[in-house]
């Protein structure tokens, strides 16, 4: 038995009972790891084999603990898209079959009416810190909001790179929050993050002024972090394109128009419609904050909060058709995006979609991620409202499931995707 397996309390066979209690896991090498783990699972030798694959430098460098290998998804090329008059080229990151040609075709739509129009906020995030037990909650509000500048400067003593770029704490806010527990006061720190996400900087000047406001106050500091609700970093998105353009061999352009009014009239109404709809235009952007390293659980939290900001979970864009019977579309969402910060820095290809997309600022990505947000919705509508989606979707699904089939060695499952036709079996795969 080799000396390996016996420190890591493997049998002869490299095998150990099944436990969920591994400590020490994370001080093993990416050898040790993988082969303890196997033993535990009981993994063949081909399957940690398919862990340690292709990748088996990169979860050496991971930042995450325990890590035990890689998985990769496609990066593929969005296409067509016009922002601002500028062409972009999309970096974008998907298992999802249909949504880099959905959006490629949606672009090619809008390209020709002079794409996407596009504008963003300052790059201002929210850092949050909670006061509990509060006597008196006016007169702790007022003793915060005198002290503001005060405050700021020790939110900004945290930060002299971003201070020196331009960024820094720009406003403190006091509001109240009807709990169970009673008035809670939160203070709002309004903080300009420049080219970053912003995370790190913001929860850092946050425990900072929470602890300042600690000294200042009777009432107990609670937590201090961003909020992912960013509304201070809005971007926007519109475009406008005749009706008669979308339409398709089988469908006139007029009532494909119609029907992208009423399903988004419906989403606006139902937030089980809502639901899907948004998700639909996170597709696309999901998709670019993958390639471009940046936080897609932020942003997704950030979109679906706002989207109920309205008092009910609603639609993110509006589609309208205006006199001069044009489809007018818009989207407006939080994008708590950045091109610069340590994320970025270690991730390669991240640096590579930067380039490919040529954006330098924050607010230049926030931008083309709304126009992808936006366009990836209209492609989305159009196909539901004409021949629905499936048919084009299951063509590009054929190649995955030929894929599966090549793996699996299964000829039934290889010639239905040759004729671009679902097997019965693998409607349950069907990734929407
Ligand atoms: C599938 O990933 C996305 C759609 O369901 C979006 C929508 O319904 O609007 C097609």
């Amino acid at each position: 038995m080799a000396d390996s397996q016996v420190s890591l309390g493997l049998n002869s066979r490299g095998q150990r009972g099944y436990t969920s209690r591994l400590p020490g896991l994370y001080r093993l090498s990416f050898s040790e790891r993988l082969q303890l783990v196997g033993g535990v699972a009981g993994l063949s030798e081909d399957e940690i084999d398919t862990l340690r694959g292709v990748y088996s430098t990169g979860p050496e460098e991971s930042a995450i603990e325990n890590a035990l290998g890689m998985v990769p998804l496609p990066l593929g090329i969005g296409t067509n898209l016009i922002v601002n008059g500028r062409d972009v080229l999309v970096p974008m990151v998907t298992e999802e079959p249909s949504v880099v040609a959905g959006f490629s075709n949606g672009a090619r739509l809008v390209r020709q009416s002079g794409g996407v129009i596009a504008s963003c906020d300052p790059p201002e995030m929210i850092g949050q810190i909670q006061l509990y037990d509060v006597l008196d909650p006016e007169e702790t509000q007022q003793r915060i909001e005198q002290a503001e500048g005060d405050l700021l400067a020790v939110a900004n003593a945290t930060m002299p790179g971003m201070v020196a770029r331009g960024g820094g704490a720009r406003t403190l806010q006091v509001r109240r929050v009807a709990t169970m527990q009673g008035t809670m006061l939160v203070v709002h720190l309004v903080i300009d993050v420049r080219d970053a996400m912003g995370a790190n900087v913001v929860n850092t000047a946050a425990e900072a002024v929470g602890d300042a406001l600690a000294t200042r106050v009777a009432d107990r500091v609670g937590v201090r972090i961003l909020t992912n609700l960013a509304t201070h970093r809005l971007a926007r998105a519109h475009c406008s394109l005749p009706v008669s353009s979308l339409g398709t061999a089988e469908h006139e352009g007029g009532a494909i128009a119609q029907g992208i009014v009423s399903a988004c009239a419906w989403a606006d109404a139902d937030p089980y419609r809502a639901a899907t709809h948004n998700k639909g235009i996170m597709n696309g952007i999901d998709a670019v904050a993958l390639a471009t390293g940046n936080d897609w659980r932020a942003i997704e939290a950030g979109a679906h909060a706002w989207a109920a900001h309205g008092g009910h979970y609603a639609a993110l864009t509006r589609w309208q058709i205006a006199q001069d019977d044009q489809l007018v579309g818009e989207i407006e969402l939080p994008l708590a995006v950045g091109t610069r910060g340590s994320a970025i820095r270690a991730h390669a290809v991240a640096r590579v979609a930067q380039h490919i997309m040529r954006v330098n600022t924050s607010g230049e990505l926030a931008e083309i991620m709304a126009a992808v947000g936006l366009v990836q919705n209209l492609a989305a509508l159009r196909a539901l409202a004409a021949e629905g989606i499936q048919r084009g979707h299951m063509k590009l699904h054929a190649r995955q499931i030929a894929r599966a089939a090549a793996l699996e060695g299964a000829e039934d499952m290889r010639s239905h995707a040759q004729h671009g036709e679902m097997p019965a079996d693998t409607e349950d795969r069907e990734p929407c």
